[in-house]
């Protein structure tokens, strides 16, 4: 039986005290709260929510990382120093990470094998862009996506890996796949990590990411291969993301 995971994508935004404002918020109605949570803040902010969410179930997580270990990348943060401030999890493979930032699949395979090497989980994303969906190539895009990373981890250690399958057209946008859409690309995940291992690819967690939000997150969860959300916008509203998590029941 998986475990239900709720991953918050605070992106760019927030200051010390709009921070403070949004945990005490959280951390005051876990109560309803049977999924796992993870807050992904700006690294400068990661400190600060760590100290926060001591003595509470939430975890911290990065929003990106280099691979190299450590030495002249300006401006870069290493899977050592996510560690170091108590991370357990890093978004690796965003779409605005591919899109913004150049990021390619082999890039993003580093990233995940720099991650699982400090022992932090990489929340692999993945998703077509809607002329990819238009034209009949979402399997095609997200296998090859997907593909250099089994390559490079090797498949027992995708046993420690989390998907997010978000689909680059409902990213921020308001237009939320179809509970029916997304289920069938996670299907199509899971089928292809079966062709490796079946014991994986059953237990692995599938997130749907993608204007997510309280009311259509009920629906999503409902759905067979959907094992949690990756957030956005919502995440930066307490009450909001409070009835995502408490949504997040698997049956
Ligand atoms: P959104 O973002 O929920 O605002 O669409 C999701 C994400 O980018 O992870």
């Amino acid at each position: 039986m998986r475990k239900a995971l709720v991953v918050g994508n605070w992106k760019m935004n927030g200051t010390q005290s709009s921070i403070d404002v949004l945990m005490h918020g959280l951390m005051a109605q876990l109560a309803g709260c049977s999924s796992g949570i993870v807050v992904c803040p700006p690294n400068v902010y990661l400190d600060q929510v760590r100290k926060l969410i001591e003595q509470t179930p939430i975890s911290v997580g990065g929003q990106n990382l280099d691979w190299h270990d450590k030495g002249a990348f300006t401006g870069e943060v290493s899977a050592e120093m996510l560690a170091d401030l108590g991370c357990d999890f890093v978004l690796v493979g965003h779409s605005e990470r591919r899109t913004l930032f150049g990021e390619t699949n082999e890039d993003v395979a580093m990233k995940c094998k720099a991650s699982l090497s400090k022992g932090i989980i990489p929340i692999l994303c993945v998703g077509e862009t809607q002329a990819q969906r238009e034209a009949g190539e979402t399997e095609d895009v997200i296998a090859s996506q997907l593909v250099p990373v089994f390559d490079k981890l090797g498949t027992e250690a995708m046993a420690s890996v989390v998907i997010a399958y978000e689909p680059v057209w409902a990213i921020g946008t308001g237009i939320t796949a179809s509970p029916q859409q997304a289920n069938d690309v996670h299907a199509f995940i899971r089928h292809t990590l079966a062709e490796k291992d079946l014991n994986i690819a059953n237990n692995i967690q599938i997130l749907y990411g993608g204007s997510v939000n309280a009311d259509n997150a009920g629906e999503l969860f409902g759905m067979q291969d959907i094992d949690g959300a990756l957030v956005g916008g919502a995440s930066l509203d307490a009450a909001s993301f409070l009835a995502i998590c408490q949504a997040a029941v698997l049956v």
